[in-house]
C-alpha cells in the first residue's frame, strides 16, 4: 500500500472541514491540529471538551511528572502549545479566535476559546499551518554544517518579545559556552539522580503504606527526593572525578561546535499564565522555523534543576524566566539543500 506524504495527510485533513457544520463540528475539526502540539514526554496533557460553541481546555494533571516537574509548569506549556495551533489552524480555515486564558484562575480551566469572526489567512499564517505537518524533533547532535540565517533569528525575537515572553539567543561564543556547559552538567546531574534513584529502588525495603494522617503530601515527597539527588550533585560540581569531567567536556564541544544555534525562551513571569504564554509562543516560533526548514531539539536540563537554572539567569543575565532550552538548526539532510525561503514554502504547499 502507498504510504501518503505529510503534505498529502494534510490536504486530506483539511478537505473534511465541516464548512456547513455546526459551530461545535467545526471547533472540534481545529482541534485535530492542537493535539499534534509538541508536549513535554509526549504527554499530550490536554483535556478539550466542546459544548454550545465554546472549547473549554484544560489540563489533564494525570500526565505529571512530579520528580521533575512539581508545578505543572512543563505541562503548562505544553497546553500553551496546543492552544497556538488551534488558534493557527483556525487562521487557515478563515476565523479568528477569541481566547481567554486562565478564566477562573485556577490552572484545571487553561482556557475557554470561541470563534470570533472571519477573516481570511495570509500566506504567513497558511505557511505556518502546513508548517504544523512536519516532523519538529532532531536528535542531537546536529551536524549539518548550515547556519540559521540572522533574518530568521531576528524574526523569531521579535515573535516572542511579548508582554509574557522573551528570546535570548547565544550569538556570542561566551553565551554559547555557558549555556552548553550547563547543558552537560544538567545532563550528567540528570542521568546520575536516575541512576541513584534507580539503586536505592532496588535496595529499598517493601514499601509501608502512608498513613492518612502523614502530613507530607506525596507531591512534596517526590519532590524533596527529586530534589535530594540532584542537589547532592550539584554540591560535588568542584571535587568531580576527572572521567566525569571528560564527558562534560566532550558534550559541551559537541553543543559549541555545532552550526545549530541556542536559544531559550523565557517568561518575564514565574506563573501558570506565563507558562501558558511561553507554550504559544514557543509553538508559534517552532512553526514559524520548520516552514523554512529549521528544526529544534529540546535541550531543557538546566531549565528543569533549579541550581542550574539560577545559574543560567545569572551568568546570562536574563531577564526574567528561562522556560525552554532549544537547539535550532538544519537536519543533516539538509546540508546540501538550497535554502528553503517562505516563497519555495509557498511553491510546495499551496
Ligand atoms: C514544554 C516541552 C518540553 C519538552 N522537553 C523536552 C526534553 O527535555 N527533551 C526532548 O527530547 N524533548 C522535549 N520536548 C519535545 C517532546 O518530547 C516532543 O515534542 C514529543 O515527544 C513529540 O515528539 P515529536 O515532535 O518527535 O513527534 C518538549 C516539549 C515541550 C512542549
Amino acid at each position: 500500500m502507498a504510504t501518503l506524504s505529510n503534505t498529502q495527510v494534510c490536504l486530506q485533513m483539511e478537505e473534511g472541514f465541516p464548512t456547513d457544520g455546526s459551530t461545535d463540528d467545526k471547533l472540534k475539526f481545529l482541534i485535530q491540529y492542537a493535539i499534534l502540539a509538541p508536549s513535554v514526554r509526549n504527554s499530550q496533557p490536554w483535556n478539550f471538551r466542546v459544548e454550545d460553541g465554546v472549547i473549554r481546555l484544560h489540563l489533564d494533571r494525570s500526565r505529571a511528572r512530579r520528580t521533575t516537574d512539581p508545578e505543572l509548569r512543563e505541562l503548562i506549556i505544553s497546553c500553551g502549545a496546543a492552544l497556538q495551533h488551534l488558534c493557527v489552524a483556525a487562521r487557515r480555515f478563515g476565523f479568528n479566535l477569541e481566547v481567554e486564558t486562565l478564566p477562573e484562575g485556577k490552572p484545571s480551566l487553561l482556557a475557554i476559546v470561541r470563534l470570533d469572526g472571519k477573516k481570511k489567512a495570509t500566506e504567513d499564517e497558511t505557511i505556518m499551518f502546513y508548517a504544523i505537518h512536519k516532523w519538529l524533533n532532531v536528535p542531537q547532535p546536529f551536524r549539518a554544517k548550515k547556519k540559521v540565517p540572522d533574518a530568521l533569528l531576528d524574526e523569531l525575537s521579535r515573535m516572542a518579545n511579548t508582554d509574557n515572553t522573551w528570546l535570548h539567543v547565544a550569538r556570542e561564543s561566551a553565551g554559547r559556552d555557558t549555556i552548553a556547559g550547563l547543558i552537560a552538567e544538567g545532563d550528567l546531574a540528570q542521568k546520575k539522580g536516575e541512576e541513584e534513584r534507580k539503586q536505592q529502588a532496588a535496595a529499598a525495603p517493601a514499601p509501608i503504606k502512608r498513613r492518612k494522617q502523614d502530613k507530607r503530601s506525596i507531591l512534596q515527597i517526590d519532590v524533596a527526593e527529586g530534589a535530594g539527588h540532584i542537589a547532592s550533585y550539584i554540591q560535588s560540581f568542584f571535587k568531580r572525578p576527572v572521567g566525569e569531567s571528560k564527558i562534560i567536556a566532550r558534550s559541551k564541544k559537541s553543543l559549541t561546535d555545532s552550526e545549530a544555534v541556542l536559544v531559550i525562551l523565557g517568561t518575564h513571569e514565574n506563573s501558570p499564565a506565563s507558562w501558558l504564554a511561553a507554550g504559544q509562543t514557543l509553538a508559534a516560533i517552532l512553526l514559524r522555523g520548520l516552514a523554512v526548514g529549521v528544526r529544534a531539539s529540546f535541550l531543557n536540563q538546566p531549565v528543569q534543576l533549579p541550581e542550574l537554572r539560577n545559574k543560567l539567569i545569572e551568568d546570562l543575565d536574563l531577564p526574567g524566566y528561562p522556560q525552554v532550552l532549544l537547539h535550532l538548526g538544519y537536519p543533516e539532510s539538509a546540508q546540501n539543500a538550497r535554502s528553503a525561503s517562505p516563497d519555495q514554502v509557498r511553491e510546495e504547499f499551496i
